[in-house]
């Protein structure tokens, strides 16, 4: 039986380091939609624990920075708003939509002060659809080399993302390591035992529910147990984007969540979930599907914190995974252990 990863890996803050640097800063992150950003306008986030500020211009030109002002470091933008200008506010620099610095009170009177050296340092931002992406690292690979497989996977689906209209955010802290909580979105082996509501919905047998890879995509498909004939999406498909992001679409009309597991300690992980819909479906069905996510959602956070207390104790060195039901994890795992050994 292959082993699961070392379960020092889940406690170790240098393995948390070295994942930040090897495998959270080079990555693509989503980080939030289009629906955020007025024009003019920005919202602030965080990827790969670099304060990032993402703009949109009068002219609709998207661009991303890192939210740290050039003076002596404050965070620049907090939060979100509609204005032409972040204002930093420790002492007042104020930089435009396209990062150049705009104003520094007193500069006048400095010598040959090099305003145009001193413009917020740019990140990398994408979309697909509505969804905005961002990269802190040095060199990023483009985002459609980054998704793979995905757009073309939820378009095959009769899902068209550009018609989605955002609902809802939801947010929470996980007592468990990133990858705890990865690998538990990764397999349904624990559906029949932990989310009856869910076995109820879905087929979650071995023969129904199919699992597939395609370079850092994994895909899990289920089928639901009764099928009406107005369903517009015909099965659940979920899909989860090495290393940290989840997407979940569940069968019936247009419905779509994304969203990140990113890690703050070794035992603590940043959870939020962007949930879209199609334009026309019904506020009832909306709030049905809401809370049965989220009952699945309190199975899961048990289950993984329940993990973190087992593997954090020190006293046993790896588990084992299941080669067919726990696929998708050995996949996880080969990517994370060959990210990390680089
Ligand atoms: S640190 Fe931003 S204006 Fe001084
Ligand atoms: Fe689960």
């Amino acid at each position: 039986m292959e082993k699961t990863l070392p379960y020092s890996w889940y406690t170790d803050p240098e393995i948390l380091e070295r994942e930040r640097e090897r495998i959270f800063l080079p990555a693509w992150h989503y980080v939030g939609h289009a629906g955020q950003l007025a024009e003019p306008g920005y919202y602030a986030t965080e990827v790969a624990r670099t304060p990032v500020v993402v703009t949109r211009d009068r002219e609709g030109v998207l661009r991303g920075f890192v939210n740290v002002c050039r003076h002596r470091g404050h965070v620049v933008a907090s939060g979100e708003g509609s204005r032409e200008t972040l204002q930093c506010p420790y002492h007042a620099w104020t930089y435009g939509l396209d990062g150049c610095l705009r104003k520094a009170p007193r500069s006048e009177e400095e010598p040959g002060f090099p305003q145009n050296e001193l413009g917020l340092v740019p990140v990398a931002v994408d979309t697909w659809g509505p969804f905005v992406f961002a990269n802190a690292g040095a060199d990023p690979e483009p985002l459609p080399h980054a998704l793979g497989s995905l757009p073309a996977q939820v378009a095959e689906l009769g899902l068209d993302v550009d018609s989605l209209v955002h609902h809802s955010r939801w947010e929470a802290e996980v007592g468990a390591n990133w990858k705890i909580v990865s690998e538990n979105f990764l397999e349904c082996y624990h559906c029949q035992v932990a989310h009856p509501a869910f076995s109820d919905l879905i087929d979650v047998s071995p023969e129904a529910y199919l699992l597939s890879t395609d370079g850092r995509l994994s895909t899990q498909h289920g089928p639901p147990r009764t099928i009406a004939p107005v369903e517009e999406v015909p099965r659940a498909q979920f899909h989860f984007l090495w290393p940290n992001l989840g997407i979940n679409i569940f069968p019936g009309h247009p419905n779509f969540s994304i969203g990140p597991f990113v890690p703050l300690t070794p035992d603590r992980t940043y959870r939020f979930l962007d949930y879209f819909f199609g334009p026309d479906v019904e506020p009832a069905w909306i709030e049905e599907l809401l809370a049965f996510d989220q009952q699945v959602g309190q199975e899961d956070l048990a289950l993984v914190e329940g993990v973190q207390r087992g593997v954090a104790s020190g006293a046993v060195e790896h588990g084992v995974l299941m080669s067919h039901s726990e696929q998708l994890i050995a996949h996880f795992q080969a990517l994370t252990d060959a990210a990390l050994a680089r």
